[in-house]
């Protein structure tokens, strides 16, 4: 179905496919709307890597709702995890008169998502949820409890329907693993070990 396209060439094994996605939005977006039927709901993504699963995501809730966007810098080293998140982009308002579902990408240490929910709670919304569409198999730094997941994943580097590597593969349609090939050195990124990255 992809053969003639170079950027997937690159793709050594698809775990997630389009469909699997696709129908599972269509379940957490109906699960999402019975839970917040009525009251004042902010999806709120974190760029960039969640911006295609918000996108989708938005039009599988069938409710009024908002949406806004935070950027912030995660450093992913965990020998270096110092706790500090730097925001670059905040949100546009007030959160206190809103029930705000985190909308994430991947939750892999959970060290981001846990200083993120620890500033978002200061400004006392009216509750603070997470969608995740990863769960990646491995232990917490920091624990942080997911009130919605779409896939549990292996501990492997993935990339795909927002994540990257190196910026690039964002715009892929599914979930995947990259050829050796690819990575510098062939040797796989260690999420809990990467250099700091900005606006993930
Ligand atoms: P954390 O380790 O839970 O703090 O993950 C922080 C961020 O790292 C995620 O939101 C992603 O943007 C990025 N990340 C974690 N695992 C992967 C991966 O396998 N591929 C691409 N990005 C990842
Ligand atoms: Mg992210």
């Amino acid at each position: 179905m992809y053969d003639d396209i170079d950027l997937h060439d690159d793709i050594s094994e698809i775990l997630v496919t389009e469909e699997e996605i696709r129908s599972k939005i269509v379940e957490l977006g109906e699960q999402i709307a019975r839970d917040y039927q009525g009251k004042n709901l902010l999806l709120l993504g974190t760029l960039k890597g969640a911006v295609p699963f918000i996108a989708d995501l938005a039009r599988a809730i069938h409710l009024p709702l908002e949406i806004d966007y935070m950027a912030i810098s995660s450093y992913g080293n965990s020998s270096h995890s110092s706790g500090v998140v730097r925001i670059l982009k905040d949100l546009e308002g007030p959160i206190d008169q809103k029930h705000v579902l985190i909308v994430e990408d991947i939750v892999d240490s959970g060290l981001t998502l846990h200083y993120q929910m620890e500033v978002l709670r200061q400004r006392r919304p009216l509750s603070l949820r997470v969608c995740a569409l990863l769960d990646k198999g491995r232990e917490r730094v920091k624990a942080v409890k997911l009130d919605y997941t779409g896939f549990h994943i292996p501990n492997r580097f993935v990339v795909g329907y927002g994540l990257d590597y190196a910026q690039l593969y964002r715009n892929l349609p599914y979930v995947g693993i990259l050829k050796p090939s690819v990575y510098e050195e062939d040797v796989e990124p260690e999420t809990h070990h990467r250099s700091p990255v900005e606006g993930d």
